[in-house]
């Protein structure tokens, strides 16, 4: 797996973001268990409960393509042109990725716009105790 091309692609996918009200624009790259990678990127709206997270763009796109499987997501925030901190995904993604992806399922957020430094996260670490469908299937 290449992290720093995933690292590289979620800040070139951040340019496409559509993040008037914020300010915030969010990049991500997704590598399918396929070796296919999906970028989304955040989309605001007006009405601001309709905007959905680059994460989960690229999630959607990933799963209507008919992947299912995941290996890994790099997360890109830039303010202003600079991705100053990190970006970890909110708590309705990490959500989404409990729904497809394993507890060691990787996240990485990127920490400069170069795309070469990031730091790991796994899944777990970032939603113990997940709720999924085995809280109510026999
Ligand atoms: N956002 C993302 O796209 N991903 C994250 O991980 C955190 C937040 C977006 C949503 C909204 O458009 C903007 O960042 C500010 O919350």
């Amino acid at each position: 797996m290449d992290k720093n091309m995933l690292a590289k692609l979620a800040v070139k996918a951040a340019e496409n973001a559509y993040a008037p009200y914020s300010g915030f624009k969010v990049g991500a790259a997704l590598l399918a268990a396929s070796g296919k990678i999906y970028t989304g990127c955040n989309i605001e709206n007006a009405s601001f409960s309709p905007t959905v997270c680059a994460e989960r763009n690229a999630f959607f796109s990933a799963i209507n393509a008919g992947e299912r499987n995941f290996e890994c997501i790099a997360v890109a925030g830039v303010k202003n042109g600079n991705i100053s901190g990190i970006c970890t995904p909110c708590g309705v993604c990490r959500q989404v990725m409990a729904e497809f992806c394993s507890e060691n399922f990787l996240v990485l957020s990127v920490k400069n716009n170069e795309g070469t430094e990031f730091e790991e996260y796994t899944l777990s670490d970032l939603l113990p105790f997940s709720f999924g469908s085995d809280n109510f299937t026999e």
